[in-house]
This record gives C-alpha cells, sequence and structure tokens, in this order.
C-alpha cells in the first residue's frame, strides 16, 4: 500500500442547508418520528445503540418467506451472517409483490435507446418477461446455485436476465458491455460458467459494437461453456454455432418459455450474485453477495437516501453491469416500487444535450451519476441544460470518486436550480450499498460525502487503529457489519480476510484514505492500493500490467494513473522492451490498442512512456508512488527502501 499523500483540504466551512419542505417530507424524519425522535442525529445515535432493531425494522417493511431466528450472527467473524434463518427472494420483494398488488400496471422500467426507441414494462408485464426468460435458462439447463454469466449492452434484457437467475435461485456474474475477450474469459474461466448469455451486439454513438464476436473469442479459451443465448439487438450477421448458440427471442417463442415460473426460496445467505472487481494484485476478485441481506441493505438506503415516492421516475445513469447498477438500477428501485429509467448510449450523443433532453422529456425526478459524467457534460456549457425543462428534478446523486467542489457547485446550480440536495454516496462493490451519505434531511458540504449512513460506524484512523484527529489524514475503515457486506470472495475466502479484515483488527479496512472534519463530516481523498479510478471505473494496475506484458515487445511494464480534468485519473504505463524492440510512437500506438483489446476501451492508457529500468524496491516491487510523484515533477517522498 503507498503511504496516506497531503492535499489540499477543500473548503469545509461552505455549506447547502437543505429546505424545510424537503426535510419535512422526507422518509428518513418519518422513519426517525415513527420511533419517537425529532432529529436525525438523534435517530442516528439510535440506530448505533440498537443496531440489530434499525435493521430488523428496515427488514420489517420487506416480505420474507420464513422469518429470521437472529439478525446478526458474528460468531465467525468476519464471516458475518444477517437474518439467520429466514428465508426470502429478492425477486418475490422486487416483482412478485408488486404483480400481486394495485401496482401491477405501474412503470417497472422504462428504457429508452440511443436512436430514440422507447420500451417500458410495468411490473406485470416485467414479471411476464422475467418468468418467461427463468423458464428458458431451466430448459438449457441452470439450476438453483448455478453461476450464469451475463455480458449483454444496457438493453432491458440485461436487468431482466438477472432478475430470471435470481428467480429460480441461480447466480449472476455480470461483466460489464465495455470488457473485451480477455476479461470476459478470465470471469468465465474462474466462476465456471457453462451459461454465457450475450447479445449480438450492442449501440454506442451509434457505432455496433460487437459483443458476440468478443464473446466468441472469450469462448474459444473457455471450454466450460456449453450453451450461448443470444438476444437480438441490431440484427446484424453474426456467427452462430449449432449446437452452442441459441437466439433468445426463438426459445422466447416456445412453450418452454411459459410465462408463469415460481420463485425459488431461498435461505437469506444463499448468493445472490457474483460480481469481479479490481483488487491489489492478479486477478480481479469475485465479490459474492447474497438475497438476504443485500436486499434489506440496498432497501433502507435507497428509501432513506434518495427518498423514493411511489409518483418518482428515478434514473440511475450507471451501467447495470457495475455494482451501482446492480443495486440501483436493478433491485433497489424495484423493491421500493419506484419507476427505474435506463438509457442505452452515451450521454453526449447525438448531442451535448441528450441527458437534459431526456431528463425533461421523461420527468425524471432523481438523477443518480458519477463526476466524471458531470465534469463531461459541465465542459459543453450552460447552453446545452438550459434549453430542457428540469423542473421535474427533486434530488440529485454522485458516485464512484470524489466530487471536486467546481463539479458539484455546476451540478447544484446549472442542473439543480439550487434547489435539488446532492447525495453524494460513498461505498464499494464490496459494501453493496451505501455507507457514507448524507440523506435529504444532512446540510451539505460540497465534496464531502457527509456521514455515515444510519446503523454504519465509519471512521478514520492512524494505521494502529487509533482514530485521527480532526482534519488528520487516515485510513477509512467500517467498525461494525452492515447487512449488505460482501460475503466473501468467490473460492478465496483466505483473500477476503487477508485484503479487509487483517490490517486493522476487528475493523473493515475500505482500501481508501479519508480526513474527518471538525463537524464530523468525513472528506474521502481516494484509494490507497494500486487500484485507479478511471471515469469512476475500477482498474488495477496489475491487471493494465499483465495485458501490456502479453505483448510481445513488452519485458516488463508498471502502470499508474494521474490526475485528469474530466476522467478524476488517466492510466500512464512506464514499459521495458524485450531485446530487438525499440520505442516508437507507432510502438506506443500499437501498445494503447492492445491494452484496449485485451480489457476493454477504458483500460487504455493514456500515455506510455519507454524506460530501461523501473523504480523497485529491494524484495522486487515496483515503486509506482516514485514513478507518480515524478510524472507529476513532485517529491518522491520516502525512497529509502528502493533498489540501488
Ligand atoms: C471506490 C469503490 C460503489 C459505487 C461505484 C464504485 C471510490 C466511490 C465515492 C464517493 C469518493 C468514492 C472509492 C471506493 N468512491 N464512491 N462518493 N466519494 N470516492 O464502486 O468500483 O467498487 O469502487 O470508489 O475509492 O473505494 P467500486
Amino acid at each position: 500500500m503507498a503511504e496516506i499523500r497531503e492535499v489540499a483540504l477543500p473548503n469545509t466551512s461552505d455549506v447547502y442547508r437543505p429546505s424545510d419542505a424537503i426535510v419535512e417530507h422526507s422518509n428518513v424524519m418519518a422513519y426517525a418520528r415513527s420511533r419517537g425522535f425529532s432529529s436525525y442525529e438523534e435517530l442516528y445515535q439510535w440506530t448505533l445503540d440498537n443496531n440489530e432493531q434499525f435493521w430488523a425494522d428496515m427488514a420489517s417493511e420487506l416480505e420474507w418467506f420464513q422469518p429470521w431466528e437472529k439478525v446478526l450472527d458474528d460468531s465467525n467473524k468476519p464471516f458475518f451472517k444477517w437474518f439467520v434463518g429466514a428465508k426470502t427472494n429478492i425477486v418475490h420483494n422486487a416483482i412478485d409483490r408488486h404483480a400481486a398488488s394495485w401496482r401491477k400496471n405501474k412503470l417497472a422500467m422504462v428504457w429508452e435507446g440511443e436512436d430514440g426507441t422507447q420500451r417500458t414494462f410495468s411490473y406485470h408485464a416485467l414479471n411476464r418477461e422475467v418468468s418467461k426468460m427463468a423458464n428458458v435458462l431451466k430448459s438449457v439447463g441452470v439450476k438453483k446455485g448455478d453461476i450464469v454469466t451475463i455480458y449483454l449492452p444496457r438493453i432491458p434484457e440485461l436487468p431482466m436476465m438477472m432478475l430470471a437467475c435470481a428467480k429460480i435461485g441461480a447466480a449472476h456474474s455480470v461483466v460489464y458491455g465495455g470488457f473485451s475477450e480477455a476479461a470476459l474469459a478470465d470471469r468465465l474461466a474462474h466462476s465456471q460458467s457453462t451459461v454465457l448469455v450475450t447479445a449480438d451486439g450492442g449501440f454506442m454513438r451509434g457505432k455496433i459494437v460487437e459483443l458476440k464476436k468478443i464473446a466468441d473469442e472469450a469462448m474459444a479459451r473457455t471450454p466450460s461453456v456449453q450453451t450461448c443465448l443470444v438476444v437480438k439487438r441490431t440484427g446484424h450477421t453474426i456467427n452462430m454455432e449449432i449446437g452452442r448458440d441459441l437466439w433468445l427471442h426463438e426459445l422466447m417463442g416456445l412453450p418452454i418459455a411459459a410465462a408463469d415460473c415460481p420463485t425459488e426460496v431461498m435461505d437469506a445467505e444463499d448468493p445472490l450474485f457474483i460480481l469481479y472487481t479490481s483488487g491489489t494484485t492478479g486477478k480481479p476478485k469475485g465479490v459474492v453477495h447474497t438475497h438476504g441481506g443485500y436486499m434489506v441493505g440496498i432497501y433502507a438506503t435507497l428509501k432513506m437516501v434518495f427518498d423514493i415516492k411511489e409518483e418518482d421516475r428515478y434514473w440511475c445513469a450507471a451501467d447495470p453491469g457495475w455494482i451501482t447498477g446492480h443495486s440501483y438500477i436493478v433491485y433497489a428501485p424495484l423493491i421500493t416500487g419506484a419507476t427505474s429509467f435506463m438509457y442505452e448510449g452515451a450521454p453526449n450523443y447525438p448531442f451535448p444535450d441528450r441527458w437534459w433532453s431526456l431528463v425533461s422529456k421523461h420527468s425524471i425526478s432523481i438523477l443518480y451519476t458519477a463526476p466524471t459524467a458531470i465534469r463531461g457534460l459541465m465542459r459543453f456549457g450552460e447552453a446545452w441544460p438550459s434549453r430542457h425543462d428540469l423542473s421535474s428534478l427533486r434530488l440529485l446523486g454522485s458516485v464512484g470518486e470524489p466530487i471536486n467542489p467546481e463539479a458539484w457547485k455546476w451540478f447544484y446550480s446549472v442542473i439543480g436550480k439550487d434547489r435539488c440536495p446532492i447525495m453524494d454516496t460513498w461505498w464499494q462493490t464490496e459494501t453493496g450499498h451505501f455507507m457514507i451519505t448524507p440523506t435529504p434531511v444532512v446540510p451539505l458540504k460540497p465534496g464531502s460525502a457527509t456521514r455515515p449512513f444510519l446503523g454504519i460506524e465509519a471512521d478514520v484512523v492512524h494505521e494502529d487503529g487509533t482514530p485521527c484527529g480532526p482534519n488528520e489524514d487516515g485510513l477509512l475503515v467500517i467498525k461494525r457489519p452492515w447487512p449488505g457486506m460482501m460475503r466473501t470472495i468467490l473460492n478465496d475466502p483466505q483473500r477476503y480476510v487477508d485484503t479487509y479484515w487483517t490490517r486493522l483488527p476487528g475493523m473493515y479496512a475500505a482500501g481508501d484514505s479519508a480526513r474527518k472534519d471538525e463537524d464530523g463530516y468525513i472528506w474521502v481523498i481516494g484509494r490507497l492500493d494500486d487500484v485507479i479510478k478511471v471515469s469512476g471505473y475500477r482498474l488495477g494496475t496489475a491487471e493494465v500490467e499483465s495485458a501490456l506484458v502479453s505483448h510481445p515487445a513488452v519485458a516488463e511494464a508498471a502502470a499508474i494513473g494521474l490526475p485528469h480534468e474530466v476522467k478524476g485519473n488517466s492510466i500512464h504505463a512506464f514499459v521495458i522492451l524485450r531485446a530487438g524492440f525499440e520505442g516508437s510512437p507507432k510502438l506506443e500506438e500499437e501498445l494503447r490498442a492492445h491494452v484496449g483489446h485485451e480489457l476493454g476501451p477504458i483500460a487504455r492508457p493514456d500515455a506510455i512512456t519507454f524506460v530501461s529500468v523501473l523504480p523497485k524496491t529491494r524484495s522486487g516491487k515496483i515503486m509506482r508512488r516514485v514513478l507518480k510523484a515524478r510524472a507529476q515533477g513532485l517529491p518522491e517522498g520516502d525512497i529509502s527502501t528502493l533498489e540501488e
């Protein structure tokens, strides 16, 4: 791990207070009052003192096939269990109970394609489509406990396929549609999936992304895949391998795809999905989430933080392929009975006002996005958003990396017209749901994710675990378990213990540095490990480096993240070439393209520098922090461990 850096402190006295109307009508104040409190502070303290009661309150708002015997089982730390003994299925709460209520004809999902095509699904229709897909999955042999890999563009079939898996008790492993074949192949091989769901292609900026072609290459490397279900999106010609590849729409038209399918009874602790995420070393790790605790955590946080009301039209502009999409496009909005909007394409396609036109066209009331998108759209100026009626907006949200106060203020005033509080939510693939976040009653400070959510105990500590003083840099930790926490790393429980729970005994180490100001507000600074957030996407330096060394010209490589105006960070790589190769702009371009091909366009380095040596410790570890300091012309810090 790198050491904690000194960075300039944003202005911590800049405070934005939510209006009385927002506070008065918020879900969180309603809950506080139901518990006899008149302030959020009192409520928060109560949720710590009565932690299990708080989470049980949240869980009781959902339906269970069988109630729990125990809220939390911490007898085998850090392998915590939640709602022990309970039976449920997240799909029962996300779809079935709404389809059986007055909500059945309420819109569950509204989708707009990049070309303007629209598709809408009521809870009834969603139930029908998901049930049919679940029956199709069964017909190709998918059983409870299997892992199905899903590699789809941002189309309604993506959430539906996730829900179909969950409905029959299979775990899904969604691979983001922007990843390339090596990334897909690694994940397929690691999860040993026998079924892959993909599409003929997807649309991005008017061009076809050849998903099936990438899937074909990945499947050639992973013999475990026996069946590939293909969604028709683009209609262009693709290779269909007889005996392996099947068109989904053809199967959906057969009697096997009956419109009713029982929802499997799951143990609260049964796995719901695997999601691979980048870590410090080696291959991405498969983070495991469950049906019970995860369901309660995402439900409680969405309801309280984004203050979901029956009439809301909520838009989380992430991709369902990342945790943000899993939790807050697919599962939580449906569990709350909301209407979730999804858009297929790029924010500035065909013009920089596409998003703002969508807000007014669909009357979006809550918009949840990432700092990189805000900065990207901010560049085009105020004229684009000002052409559109954005008065439907009530709340805004940000996630993925720290938001710089300039972007925060632009979002707040130009998009939110100074009346929509911004929920800056800090969380991780591993945490499952929001951990540090305001609710609509919390005064906001631009750039701070504010305070721990109800029932969450977060702190900033020194290397020895003792709390830091106000405004002192330290490690961000979570001091008690929470229901949506990851349960383990697939096939590697030891790595789960070592990565998160060993550094500071009894605490979850998030891998971020942060500071807490005099008001108890937490300011996340950034990753401490070898993880780079590029446009909010999480990439490991190890992944980029191994993609580089898989090229015949490369002997050794080191990747670092450098500050970037729009992307937050951009990747710069340092490469030692093999004998017989010489650095040139042409080779640089070839290597950049190679990484893009191996991992996906988001991982393509912005620049590659050819070097003859890399700074290393005596034990041979590359000192990326030294490269980073040199690249920025900053002091190199403690280099006592540097090899001579
Ligand atoms: C890392 C987790 C879970 C949402 C998407 C990212 C950074 C996330 C914030 C925020 C400052 C943030 C952290 C964290 N991060 N949200 N609001 N403010 N930093 O999930 O890909 O697992 O990445 O994203 O560094 O550790 P992820």
